[in-house]
């Protein structure tokens, strides 16, 4: 295959590189375009078609469904791996041994107690205030509490940051559920391992001990694994976007944090429950539901289903799916919410809409139905995501500080007015 793409505009030509990746996708180098046909840009919203940065983290391909965090499959890494193991693995490239994993998790726990005065800000949030916008505010608030910016060429401290973040990031989240709920907050305890110390963190009572549940460990550990990175998607090209611009690491991933909150990404999977919660107020009648996602007059999407990248199925969900069954099945969970969930699924898998658009049951479909089964809140459903991504997210913001990318900043095709002359006040 020739190595060029060409490209003629108003008869001249152009010629632009053809780069190739590790698993042979193909990307058109047009960083040359703008000032080689001094001016024209390309446009492509939503960057459908746009490649941000070269990756070494995340390989997925939509079509054929696979997902892999540094070359390991998804599926081998649920089953095999702990999430700390996964974190360590996206941060720094690869998997650790006994000794590296055992340092990461006390260097990690050294640094899970958070400045007390943070309390007074959490304080100050009405007990109505969503858990993503007091985990951002309390994550960029952070930054306040350990103010010295991070040299990126010491790798010292680039690690300190990390693991301080990943030491404090479950004590917030904690703290976000606790507080909503009138509880008081607490700090974890450093003898357990990282998913049983979030939820004991999470749950424990004032008035007794806290028993695990393996079963609820092990769920846990698998979702944030399954939610660890996914690539180039809004929140991580939002965190890399603002560190970029050399912003710090702990406000690169509060802002991450805002864009993950939407619901048409991880807010996704509190509007699952909410949509099935509200199909089950309306008589359970999934057909009508059908129905209303597919009238292009009604605003209504059937959540939880199509993924901007993954047009067959999405990997994540066929793991999450067999993980809520069991964790149903072994909690004895009997939920009318599940029965609709797969009442839906059974529908819009043989709906010629939902199978002419490639629209099939995305990671979130599957995670709320777990959540809700393990008594985590639905407002707190993409705060427990952002937990997961969070190593994600570490993992890119510190490749992009390392590979010294340039500050990200598109640009646009203007269709606003053209010049035109200011008119005092009293002649409009
Ligand atoms: N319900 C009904 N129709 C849908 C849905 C849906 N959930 N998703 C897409 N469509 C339709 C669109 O209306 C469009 O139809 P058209 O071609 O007739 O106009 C077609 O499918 C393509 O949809 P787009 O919006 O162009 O696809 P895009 O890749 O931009 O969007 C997205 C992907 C945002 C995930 C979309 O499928 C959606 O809104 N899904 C529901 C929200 C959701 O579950 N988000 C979680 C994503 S996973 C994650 O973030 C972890």
């Amino acid at each position: 295959m020739s190595k060029i793409a060409n490209l003629e505009i108003d008869g001249k030509k152009y010629e632009f590189p053809l780069v190739v990746g590790t698993e042979n996708e193909i990307a058109v180098d047009i960083s040359s375009l703008r000032s080689s046909t001094k001016g024209i840009i390309t446009i492509d919203p939503g960057y459908k078609n746009t490649g941000s940065c070269e990756s070494a983290i995340t390989f997925l391909d939509g079509e054929k469904g696979i997902l892999r965090y540094r070359g390991y499959s998804i599926e081998e890494l649920a089953e095999k791996a702990d999430f700390l193991e996964v974190a360590y693995l996206l941060i720094f490239g690869e998997l650790p041994n006994q000794e590296e994993l055992e340092k990461f998790h006390a260097d990690i726990k050294s640094h899970s107690v958070v400045d007390d005065d943070v309390k007074k800000i959490l304080d100050a949030f009405p007990k109505s205030a969503h858990p993503m916008g007091v985990l951002s505010s309390l994550t960029s608030a952070l930054t306040a509490f350990n103010p010295s910016s991070v040299d990126v060429n010491s790798e010292e401290q680039m690690y300190n940051a990390i693991v301080r973040i990943l030491g404090k990031f479950p004590v917030l989240v904690a703290w976000t559920m606790r507080k909503k709920h009138g509880l008081p907050l607490e700090y974890g305890d450093d003898s357990l391992g990282y998913v049983e110390n979030v939820l004991k963190m999470m749950f424990k009572s004032p008035n007794k001990e806290y028993e695990q549940n393996p079963i609820l460990i092990d769920a846990l550990d698998k979702l944030l694994i399954l939610h660890a990175d996914h690539e180039q998607n809004c929140s991580t090209s939002t965190v890399r976007i603002t560190g970029s611009s050399h912003a710090g690491l702990f406000v690169s991933l509060s802002a991450g944090i805002s864009a993950l909150w939407g619901p048409l990404h991880g807010g996704a999977n509190q509007a699952v429950l909410e949509m099935l919660e509200a199909i089950k107020e309306d008589g359970g009648d999934t057909k009508k539901y059908m129905a209303k996602a597919k009238d292009k007059n009604d605003p209504f999407r059937l959540m939880g289903f199509g993924h901007r990248v993954y047009k067959n199925f999405d990997p994540r969900a066929k793991i999450i799916k067999k993980a809520a069954d069991e964790v149903l099945g072994d909690l004895g969970v009997e939920d009318p919410i599940l029965d609709i969930a797969k009442g839906l699924e059974k529908e819009a898998l043989e709906d010629k809409y939902f199978v002419d658009r490639k629209l099939y049951p995305n990671v979130d479909f599957y995670s709320g139905i777990i959540y809700r089964a393990m008594g985590i809140p639905t407002d707190m459903f993409t705060v427990m995501f952002a937990l997961g991504r969070l190593p994600g997210w570490i993992a890119q913001w510190r490749e992009m500080r390392l590979r010294k990318e340039p500050i990200g900043r598109p640009r646009q095709l203007y269709v606003g007015e053209t010049q035109r002359s200011f008119k005092s006040i009293n002649k409009r």
